[in-house]
C-alpha cells in the first residue's frame, strides 16, 4: 500500500508574513488527521526554508503533524563558482527533505533538460533529499497522440544516473504542462490512463515491486472539487498542487479529500 503524497509548490508566491499566516491557519483548517497514513511537504521559496522550518516545528508538535519543507529547483554540484545556485548539500544543511525538479516552468523558461534533472536527481540523493520529478506534456503534443512517447522520453533522460532503490523511493509528478495553472485540470479518467503507463514503464525497466512501491501524483489545477475523483484514481498517490496550496483551506481540503479517497481516515 503506498502512503499518499501531498506536496504544495508555493513557486515564487507569498511573504514571510503571509507564509506565517497560513502556517498558523492551518491547523485551523486541516484539524486532527491521522498524519502518519499521510506525507505532506510544503515546497517554499529557498529564502523562506529556514523560517518556515522553525515555525513548523511547533505546528507539527502540537497538531500531531508531521509536514516536511521542500525546495523547488537546485544544483547538481555541491559547490563551487556557480553565482545565484544552491547546493544539495546546502539544502539538506538547512533540514530540507524534499526536492521538486524539472517542473515545466523550469523545462520551459530555465532551459531545464533531461540530462539536467538526472544531475541533480542524483546529486539529490547524495545530499539525503527526496526528489518529485516532474514530467508531462504539452497541449500540441497531446493533440498529436504523442503524450506517452513524450513521457516515456522524459522518464529515461530524467530517471538515468539513478540506482533502481533511488527511484523507488523517488516521487513522479505527472503535470501535463496545459493543466498548469489553468483551471484545466486533466480529467480523472486522462490522468490515469497517464498514471498507469508511468507505473507500466517503471515495471518494465525496474520491475513490478518498485513499480508498485513508486508514488506518483498528479499536478495541474488540482483544487479542492477536483481532488475527489482524481484520488480515487488507482495510480495516482497524491498530488503536486500550485495555486490551490497558497492558502491553507483550500490545501487542507485537499489533504482531507486524499484520506478520504483512499481510505485512510
Ligand atoms: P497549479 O500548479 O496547481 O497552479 O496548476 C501545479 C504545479 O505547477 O505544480
Amino acid at each position: 500500500m503506498r502512503k499518499p503524497f501531498i506536496a504544495a509548490n508555493w513557486k515564487m508566491n507569498h511573504t514571510l508574513e503571509s507564509s506565517c499566516q497560513f502556517l498558523q491557519e492551518l491547523p485551523k483548517q486541516l484539524g486532527k488527521i491521522p498524519s502518519t497514513n499521510i506525507d505532506i511537504a510544503i515546497c517554499v521559496p529557498y529564502i523562506y526554508i529556514i523560517p518556515i522550518t522553525q515555525k513548523l516545528v511547533s505546528v507539527n508538535q502540537e497538531n500531531g503533524y508531521n509536514v516536511k519543507i521542500g525546495a523547488q529547483n537546485m544544483h547538481w554540484e555541491a559547490k563551487g563558482a556557480f553565482t545565484g545556485e544552491v547546493s544539495g548539500p546546502m539544502l539538506s544543511d538547512i533540514a530540507c527533505t524534499y526536492i521538486i525538479l524539472g517542473h515545466s516552468e523550469r523545462r520551459t523558461l530555465f532551459g531545464e533538460t533531461d540530462e539536467k534533472v538526472s544531475k541533480k536527481a542524483k546529486a539529490a540523493f547524495a545530499s539525503g533529499l527526496m526528489p518529485i520529478i516532474c514530467v508531462g506534456e504539452t497541449l500540441a503534443q497531446r493533440d498529436s497522440n504523442e503524450t506517452m512517447g513524450v513521457i516515456q522520453s522524459q522518464l529515461l533522460g530524467s530517471l538515468a544516473s539513478l540506482t533502481p532503490a533511488q527511484v523507488e523511493v523517488s516521487t513522479i509528478a505527472y503535470e501535463p504542462v496545459w493543466a498548469i495553472g489553468t483551471g484545466r485540470a486533466a480529467t480523472p479518467a486522462m490522468a490515469q490512463e497517464v498514471h498507469k503507463m508511468i507505473r507500466e514503464y517503471i515495471a518494465k525497466h525496474y520491475g513490478e515491486s518498485i513499480s508498485q512501491n513508486i508514488r506518483i501524483q498528479y499536478g495541474g489545477s488540482v483544487t479542492p472539487e477536483n481532488a475527489l475523483d482524481l484520488m480515487a484514481q488507482p495510480d495516482i498517490d497524491g498530488a503536486l498542487i500550485g495555486g490551490a496550496s497558497l492558502k491553507a483551506d483550500s490545501l487542507s481540503k485537499i489533504i482531507q479529500a486524499t484520506l478520504a479517497k483512499k481510505n485512510l481516515l
